[in-house]
């Protein structure tokens, strides 16, 4: 049999915690590696608050190409240091990332694995369980504008949101065929196309043409701010979200907290065919840094959804089931109840791994 090419995976722990959770990730990821023969090569890079710093580099030049052409992947733990107020080295890394290799879908699966994490009264495995598409390139996070008159009693800030046809539609369409691949009945769409008329109005004529294109999917509109209590109020009712960036960042803060917090979140920047990237929704938690508090399931989740598109779909179904298994069971950090430490959550998920690959 011949050898399958390797698939090398940039490492980036970050900040804070970021490092704490990474370190767990590769753990399980190796052990889901070594037992199920997976081609992983991982490359750590130290592209950190420190480094930036020390340097003034945040995204070496080249990165991007590098990774284009010779990763498969990318893992990120956190970014954001007190250090650098204002986050240009996670603005230059992170967002460069996303932006830089156009990873247009921030895929967010919402679910819950044991129903005492669940803050909402009565809910159980059946009632979470839904998929935010976030738009993950354009809208709030473009950076454009600008001040005028700045730090005087007459100042002016301009803030501009960019939405475009091909963004749109191409992120609408993502969740469609999601939906259509995974079985799934409903996509809805949230907006404030009562308000940004431009802007939001053109996500509500994208979404009625893309929607009639899947006659087997339902489709539904909500503005984002009922939406919100829809979440809290309905949650079984949710399928797959699509929304803009920021909305999708607001958002998923919020169903983080229904699986049973930040440490749970997962999620994926992905661009089909692409290298893409991988980090936990949480960020660098700065007071939990190096205390062994971090829960490291969002960040073995997250790698559990890159092992799924690099191909190795039983590995990532196994790390998931690893991460359910031990919330069942209250093998966890303090954030869901339980007493053991980053590193001891990573190594009972790294041997739940290997042995359900024995079996
Ligand atoms: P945060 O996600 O770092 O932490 C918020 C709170 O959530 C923490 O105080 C903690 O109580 C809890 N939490 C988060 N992750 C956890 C985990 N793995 N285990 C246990 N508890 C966890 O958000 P913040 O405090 O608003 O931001 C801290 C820094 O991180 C800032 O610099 C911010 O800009 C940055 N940030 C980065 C990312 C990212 O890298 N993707 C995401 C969000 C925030
Ligand atoms: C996230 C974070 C980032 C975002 C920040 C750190 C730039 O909140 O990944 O959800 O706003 O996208
Ligand atoms: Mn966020």
């Amino acid at each position: 049999m011949s050898q399958s090419p390797t698939q090398r995976i940039a490492v980036l722990p970050g900040d804070g915690i970021g490092k704490d959770v990474t370190a767990e990730a590769v753990k399980v990821l190796s052990a889901a590696a070594e037992v199920w023969s997976l081609p992983l090569e991982m490359v750590h890079l130290d592209w950190d608050a420190d480094r930036y710093l020390r340097t003034g580099e945040t995204l070496p030049a080249g990165a991007l190409d590098d990774f284009r052409t010779n990763y498969a992947a990318v893992f990120i733990g956190a970014y954001g240091d007190p250090r650098v107020p204002d986050m240009k080295h996670a603005a230059d890394i992170l967002l460069g990332i996303r932006f830089g290799l156009d990873l247009y879908i921030n895929l967010r699966p919402v679910k819950l694995y044991d129903p005492r994490l669940c803050p909402l009264k009565d809910r159980t495995e059946k009632d979470i369980d839904f998929v935010v598409f976030r738009e993950n390139t354009e809208g709030a996070y473009v950076n454009v504008g600008g001040n005028f008159k700045k730090g005087t009693a007459d100042e002016i800030a301009v803030q501009e949101e960019i939405h475009t046809r091909k963004g749109v539609e191409r992120i609408i369409r993502a969740a469609f065929d999601y939906a259509v691949r995974h079985g799934r009945r409903e996509v809805l769409m949230a907006d404030k196309s009562n308000v940004m008329r431009y802007g939001h109005d053109l996500w509500q004529r994208v979404f009625a043409a893309v929607a009639a294109e899947y006659p087997g999917i339902e489709s539904r509109h909500m503005f984002v701010d009922a939406l919100t209590m829809q979440m809290v109020l309905k949650p079984e009712t949710l399928d797959v979200i699509v929304t803009n960036n920021m909305f999708g960042d607001i958002i998923t803060d919020l169903a983080a907290a229904f699986q049973g917090g930040l440490g749970m979140a997962a999620s994926a920047n992905l661009h089909p065919g692409q290298t893409s990237m991988f980090e936990p929704v949480h960020g660098s938690a700065p007071k939990y840094a190096g205390t062994g508090r971090a829960n490291p399931m969002g960040a073995v989740l997250s790698s559990a959804l890159m092992l799924d598109t690099l191909g190795h779909a039983e590995a990532g179904r196994a790390l998931e089931d690893a991460v359910a298994r031990a919330v069942r069971e209250g093998q966890t950090t303090p954030d869901l109840g339980g007493s053991l430490t980053t590193s001891q959550v990573g190594d009972l998920l790294a041997r739940t791994v290997a042995a359900t690959a024995r079996s």
